[in-house]
């Protein structure tokens, strides 16, 4: 086994006999010697073979990618490479070893690649040897030692739960799996190990963790994964706070071991409510301020013909202020701006250029009082721009949260160094579906209720809200969890205010439901998505940065090119006749 990595070398081997292995990363001839760049896990060093060497001739041969092993002194470099971190010494080779040769690559493997992502994804074995996406596999690594170690600590068990198992509440579509033994029946692929991680709890055994693989059907963005990794705890005889405080301990003992960063616990709370009204997000970005702020009231007797219509129809009107950048926004701007804002199904986007003179698409339509309670209401000073967006309260502020965060990020308002992380608690049990005209769980339906709420299950669904909660790190949601229904009468009701009948108990997590009753503990849990979180700690916005081997946009792997079509006997011995999609 090779004993040296690279980077371990340093001036305290000089002179030293040292034999090392990897794949040549680049051959130079200068002034009749050779230079081989050596690359493995750790980095590039450098070697040097001069012409009366034996292996001369061998190492004229070698290019890029092939395997080989050196032995050779270790030397100062005359002229240090500041870029390396074996930049001060190279290698003197005494001996050479061809492992083995390589096809010309695809692309270069260096950290500015040039190739396109399909390509780099295609051959994502030699992508992983890039630095840019090897370094990620080891922070990752990391990550889940840091978690490993820390939950153990405190006498968390690692279990693993099954994969081919019934279809989980989780809400999304499932991946099926046919079973051959029962012609017509399916496996679903855990969306996540929910109904396990609380038939533990039912086992006793009180605190359970796994770094557990998930599968989710869903339309997929850069932050998802179909197959996708949670670091998924589950606790017994514990209360919110016990939750959350572990959460919280969990992910600032990830910060610290892994990237020295201190985060202050404990960590801000905001109710869902809150975030909503102020952010329009439920997971919202803390990074730069530009709070949503509601100007209805000083509009509440404008002559505007389209705001007073939104007013007397119950919609409301906000607006976001961003300081000191009236003149960033020209009118192509604005035009930009608004088609953004429309994507979020905004009707328009109003704004107000508080400059030497007041300039802006509302100033004809608003009063001069209008214009400067606006102004002191919203400390407008000098160059301040306000952007302003009425209209059926869900669309105002998921429009105006989606707004903040594009002006931020237009404008670099974010510290890319910074770290906020927050929980968002309180959730509502239910919300309300315009599809099915009925209000849904937000969560799973084994998610309990407020203790002042529970009354509220069947008679006020808008104004029930639930012990669940999110940890939310710069905008993305890092993970989520509850305290669970423990109490049978409790279940009930939940399930009757989601208007579920027995059959579909029974049949959906009868032998779940069943195993509640059998002196089950008051528990709780969360999940943190183990791959966000790596890609935040990781400085990426693409989830697929993290993961060694991921799947497409489209879900698909293009390496392996799965999925794919199967032998006609596998499908006879599964019962499947292809005959495209069901009507
Ligand atoms: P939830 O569905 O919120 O909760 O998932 C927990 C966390 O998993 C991550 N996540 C994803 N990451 C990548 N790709 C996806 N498609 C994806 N979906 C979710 C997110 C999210 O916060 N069983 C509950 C947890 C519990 O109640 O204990 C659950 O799965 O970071």
């Amino acid at each position: 086994m090779k004993t040296l990595f690279n980077n371990e070398i340093n001036e305290n081997y000089i002179d030293k006999i040292v034999t090392l292995s990897g794949w040549v990363s680049r051959v130079r001839n200068l002034g009749g010697l050779n230079f081989i760049d050596l690359r493995d896990r750790s980095g590039i060093i450098q070697l040097i073979v001069s012409p009366e060497n034996k292996y001369y001739n061998l190492s004229q041969t070698l290019k890029s990618e092939y395997v080989i092993e050196v032995t050779g002194k270790v030397a100062q470099r005359v002229t240090a490479n500041e870029k390396l971190a074996t930049g001060k010494i190279e290698i003197i080779v005494e001996d050479l070893k061809v492992l083995n040769t390589s096809l010309e690559v695809p692309f270069q493997i260096t950290e500015d690649v040039n190739a396109s992502e399909e390509t780099r994804l295609k051959y994502r074995y030699l992508d992983i040897r890039r630095p840019d996406i090897s370094s990620k596999l080891v922070l990752r690594h990391k990550i889940t030692m840091a978690i490993r170690k820390y939950l153990d600590s405190l006498n968390f068990l690692e279990i693993e739960t099954p994969i081919l198992c019934k279809s989980t509440p989780e809400g999304a579509r499932d991946y099926l799996v046919p079973s051959r033994i029962f012609n017509g029946r399916f496996f679903a692929l855990p969306q996540s190990p929910q109904i396990y991680k609380q038939l533990l709890m039912v086992g006793g055994v009180e605190r359970y963790f796994q770094i557990a693989k998930c599968f989710r059907d869903e339309d997929l963005r850069a932050d998802r994964q179909p197959e996708f990794t949670q670091v998924d705890v589950e606790m017994s005889f514990i209360d919110e706070e016990d939750v959350i405080t572990l959460g919280e301990n969990l992910v600032a003992n990830v910060f610290k071991e892994v990237k020295g960063i201190d985060i202050k616990l404990p960590l801000l709370r905001m109710k869902y409510n809150d975030a909503i009204e102020f952010y329009g997000s439920d997971k919202p970005d803390l990074r730069f301020d530009m709070v949503i702020q509601n100007i209805t009231n000083i509009l509440a007797n404008t002559e505007c013909e389209f705001l007073k219509n939104t007013i007397s129809n119950n919609g409301i009107v906000n607006a976001v202020v961003a300081k000191n950048l009236a003149d960033k926004y020209s009118r192509k701007e604005i035009d930009k701006l608004t088609e953004y804002v429309k994507k979020y199904k905004a009707s328009g986007l109003a704004y107000i250029k508080y400059n030497a003179e007041v300039t802006g698409s509302l100033v004809k339509s608003l009063s001069e009082k209008e214009i400067t309670d606006i102004k002191n209401e919203l400390n407008i000073n000098e160059n301040d721009i306000v952007f302003i967006i009425s209209g059926n309260q869900k669309i105002v502020k998921t429009a105006l949260g989606a707004l903040r965060c594009k002006v931020a990020s237009d404008n670099n308002l974010i510290d890319e160094n910074d770290y906020k992380l927050l929980w968002v608690t309180d959730f509502p049990s239910f919300e309300w579906s315009e599809e099915e005209s009925r209000f849904m769980a937000c969560h799973h339906p084994f998610t309990a209720p407020k203790d002042e709420d529970i009354d509220k299950l069947l008679n006020d669904k808008a104004n029930c809200y639930s012990k669940a909660y999110d940890i939310v790190i710069n905008g993305y949601e890092a993970g989520g969890g509850s305290i669970r229904i423990h109490n049978g009468e409790v279940q009930e009701k939940m399930f009757e205010a989601l208007e579920l009948t027995k059959e579909d108990i029974n049949n959906k997590f009868g032998f779940f439901v069943d195993a509640l009753k059998y002196g089950t503990p008051p528990h709780g849990g969360f999940a943190l998505g183990l791959d966000r979180l790596t890609m935040l700690l990781a400085k990426t916005d693409n989830i697929r940065d993290v993961i060694a081997f991921p799947k497409t946009a489209s879900s698909s792997d293009l390496m392996s090119e799965a999925p794919n079509i199967v032998d006609e006997y596998q499908l006879n011995e599964l019962g499947i006749k292809i005959g495209g999609k069901n009507e």
